[in-house]
């Protein structure tokens, strides 16, 4: 027998059964999602009767602050509450996951302000459909994804991320990988089909543009409008324009490895295998959770970024079901569960706040949400768990 074939079924034998998994961990996944009910429930007790949701808690404070519908993280909430629905199957968690989302409604029916708005929309909406089947969400999700395509250039390739900032230019952000999600869904649930050639075009121009040699990713990429070419690479939120800003990584991962699942094209499968690579290669801390940028001149005195933790760990579940290659498989599993265990037990807020982790960070060049609480951290470590959970049954 080969060594790699070994190597595969001995994977196969760890992963695929379940007593390993009880035996070998102390780690209980059922506690952590216990522990995300019980901050919810204290932070739902705090939100203003305004049609607000929660989007972060300063470093040093107990108290949320609140943002309204048009704020890029507001479908991070009610998606927190659709997961927590799930996790239960406990009707209040519905309930409270319904009327969150639909203060988001206006969003389908106005003029695209930005590119979140398959964050804002499908993280709520995307999430409530998927498990009510209620068609006013199906309604809300379509008009959204024609919306959001309004922001498609089609002389670059791109869909333009923020027309408000121009920077000189088309601007492209690598979060923007996230929304086409949205679209996706669209083209194969009801609405055009276009909205799929759309996504496919974004992918693959941001496949060819926004990435430097080793696979970093730049930030912000400018295009020129009329020629679609490329003009510059550089950053809004990481360090500077050549240093790989941890969380923008951390999209181009997740994003990917989405737009494989989506397209079952290998390219992009290649394409998410190689950005993970870098972003492995280069994480330096013990713990798996980076710095809020791999280039921070301060490191080790830079802050960490635990939310970028938690979009790759789970990214990194579902990246490993794509591939045969036992050893990796098991190094992406194995990464993953150690990034959720170490958020877990030494990144929770606990007593200090009502989220569920402390210790991200939003935008450090602007001095805004520094080692703070932030609900897209909770987000993508309530469906990391999940999917854990879900791993471990199987
Ligand atoms: N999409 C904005 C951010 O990641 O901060």
């Amino acid at each position: 027998m080969s060594t790699r074939f070994t190597a595969f079924i001995l994977t196969l034998f760890v992963f695929g059964n379940s007593s390993y998994c009880q035996k070998n961990t102390s780690f209980n996944v059922k506690k952590q999602l216990e522990y995300c009910v019980q901050q919810a429930s204290k932070t739902l007790k705090v939100i203003p009767n305004d049609g607000t949701s929660p989007r972060t808690v300063p470093n040093g404070s107990k108290d949320w602050k609140f943002v309204n519908y048009k704020d890029w993280t507001s479908g991070f909430w009610p998606g927190e509450l659709w997961y927590l629905y799930e996790a239960t199957g406990d009707q209040k968690w519905e309930k409270q996951a319904d009327k969150f989302s639909r203060f988001l409604t206006p969003l389908s029916v106005s003029k695209a302000n930005d590119h979140d708005l398959g964050f804002q929309i499908f993280n709520s909406f995307g999430n409530g459909y998927r498990l009510t089947k209620n068609e006013a969400y199906k309604d809300i999700i379509l008009k959204s994804a024609d919306t959001l395509a309004t922001l498609f250039n089609p002389k670059v390739g791109t869909i333009q991320s923020w027309p408000h900032n121009k920077f000189g230019g088309h601007n492209t952000i690598i979060d923007n990988m996230m929304n086409l999600e949205l679209l996706f869904w669209a083209s194969k649930n009801g609405g055009n089909k276009k909205l799929y050639d759309i996504a496919v075009k974004h992918a693959e121009t941001t496949m060819n543009n926004h990435f430097r040699p080793d696979y970093s990713s730049y930030h912000v990429i400018i295009y020129d409008y009329e020629t679609g070419k490329k003009i510059k690479g550089r950053t809004a939120q990481g360090f500077s324009d050549d240093s790989m800003w941890a969380r923008g990584q951390a999209w181009a991962i997740y994003g990917f490895t989405m737009v494989y699942r989506e397209t079952k094209d290998p390219k992009f499968l290649d394409f998410a295998h190689k950005l993970t690579r870098v972003y492995l290669d280069k994480l330096t801390t013990e713990d798996l959770i980076p710095y809020w940028d791999f280039n921070a001149p301060g490191i080790p005195n830079e802050p960490r970024d635990a939310s970028a933790a938690a979009i790759v760990s789970s990214a990194l579940i579902e990246l490993s079901s794509y591939t045969k290659d036992a050893a990796l498989k098991k190094e992406y599993l194995t990464k993953s569960k150690k990034m959720i265990v170490s958020l877990s037990e030494h990144y929770q807020s606990r007593d200090v706040n009502s989220a569920f982790l402390l210790h991200s960070t939003g935008h450090k060049p602007a001095g805004s949400e520094i080692d703070c609480s932030i609900n897209y951290a909770d987000y993508y470590y309530l469906e990391a768990l999940l999917r854990f959970q879900k791993l471990k049954i199987k």
